[in-house]
């Protein structure tokens, strides 16, 4: 890969390209239980490398606005939630949840000095648990996001996030590659209470070269991974891609479903949010367990969101387990796994070094999608896939399929989020 385009994929900063493609989605800023009520603590939330503070005012509106207040810049997260807005612990400015300044205590009411001051705001909606935002112009809004896990009943359903200190794309590449589960994660397939007793762990396991084939859907992408299931039939697993990063990892047997959002913190950091749900039952409480646990997709974390295994302890890596077998990394848990190998690259990974293979084609296809449709909005205006609903109702589906099918096709119906009809999986 050229260093540009690897420049032009990993900034996502204000006013770069890559940038301004996330400014036109609702991305998940925070879980809805961090802003629990009104006039509760704020936080600070920091997206695509600006500062912000999120707040509930006293009427529960939501509140995002700039982390720094508009008279010598003190951070609001040190300020009062009080009467319909966020008061700066210095000098007594107040603003409300647009942003807007309607208090400054020295000056005269009748100056109307106050009105003149605004801080940058964005706004938020809450849907599934978590609360959304967007950062783009006010008429790119798209309509609410339409993701199954966030709009099937609340039991059947449960999100995490979790800082990964690197950034953004090779965290989502991971989620987009699936022929690492053969080897990195195989050591958990048969173990983790959220994938154990599967059909397809065996063929998972029993073929470690699968054939990949990517096909373009409205969205983004589907990427079909095949391997040898009985008498020549081919076990399919087949992950969406969504643009600009929403993966959905493909289901084991009955247990839920699962997939994630690479969210771009700065260029060095991003959220890897996860997300559990079954289309037609209530989570037990067995599994729900499990997930807060940190099982299946998600991960032990402190109270900041970092998980207890990180770079600094090297993830708790068992050499023992990992000599013996039990474990191919020696890190525990799917998560981790897929964190320390992905911050094992640095903070942000030079492309211009790497030699990629076939089973390499679903990142290589994602990346050009991405960068034709940056490129075709800050040129032309157009508006990016991954806005509609409709490219939002999507699962990922694992099957087999007799040879010769071509995998969407024998998927079908299956590829699609269907109100009370369950997941297709083996
Ligand atoms: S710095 Fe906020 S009121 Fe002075
Ligand atoms: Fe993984």
């Amino acid at each position: 890969m050229k260093a540009e385009h690897n420049e032009l994929l990993v900034r996502a900063g204000p006013g770069t390209p890559m940038g301004d493609l996330f400014r036109r989605y609702w991305l998940p800023a925070l879980l809805a239980w961090e802003l629990p009520g009104a006039d509760g603590p704020q936080v600070r939330v920091q997206l695509l490398g600006e500062r912000m503070v999120a707040f509930r005012d006293t009427e529960g509106r939501l509140g995002l606005i700039d982390e720094f207040c508009a008279h010598r810049g003190v951070s609001l997260y040190f300020g009062r939630n009080e009467e319909r807005g966020l008061r700066c612990p210095y000098h007594g400015w107040k603003y409300d949840v647009t942003g807007q300044c309607v208090d400054v205590p020295s000056e005269p009411v009748e100056s109307g000095f106050c009105q003149k001051i605004r801080l940058k705001s964005y706004p938020m909606i809450e849907r599934g648990g978590v609360i959304w935002v967007y950062m783009g112009p006010d008429d790119q809004q798209p309509p609410p996001p339409e993701w199954e896990f966030a709009t099937v009943p609340g039991p059947q359903s449960y999100t995490s996030k979790r800082l990964q200190e690197c950034n953004y794309l090779q965290a989502m590449e991971g989620g987009i590659d699936s022929s690492h589960v053969s080897f990195l994660h195989s050591g958990a397939l048969n173990t983790d209470p959220l994938f154990k007793g599967s059909k397809g762990n065996q063929y998972n396991l029993g073929d470690k070269k699968p054939v990949f084939e990517v096909v373009e859907s409205e969205g983004g992408l589907y990427i079909g991974a095949r391997r040898n299931a009985e008498n020549g039939s081919y076990y399919w697993r087949i992950t969406p891609w969504v643009m600009p990063c929403f993966t959905m990892v493909p289901p084991r047997a009955d247990h839920p479903m699962h997939g994630h959002f690479w969210i771009p913190i700065d260029d060095e950091n991003c959220w890897a949010w996860s997300f559990d749900y079954h289309p037609v039952r209530a989570l037990t409480e067995l599994e729900r367990q499990a997930m807060e646990a940190g099982k299946g997709v998600h991960v032990a974390v402190d109270k900041d969101f970092r998980p207890y295994q990180n770079k600094d302890n090297d993830y708790l890596i068992d050499r023992a387990a990992q000599k013996a077998g039990r474990s191919f990394s020696g890190i525990d848990g799917f998560g981790m796994q897929d964190a320390s190998v992905q911050e094992s690259m640095g903070p942000i990974q030079d492309r211009t070094k790497e030699n990629l293979v076939s089973t390499d084609n679903g990142i290589i296809m994602a990346r050009h999608r991405l960068m034709r449709a940056a490129k075709e909005l800050a040129a032309k205006g157009t508006l990016p896939p991954g806005r509609d609903p409709a490219h939002q109702r999507v699962r990922s589906v694992a099957v087999v399929l007799p040879a010769g099918t071509p995998f969407k096709e024998g998927a079908g119906e299956a590829l699609k989020a269907r109100e009370g009809v369950a997941q297709t999986s083996v």
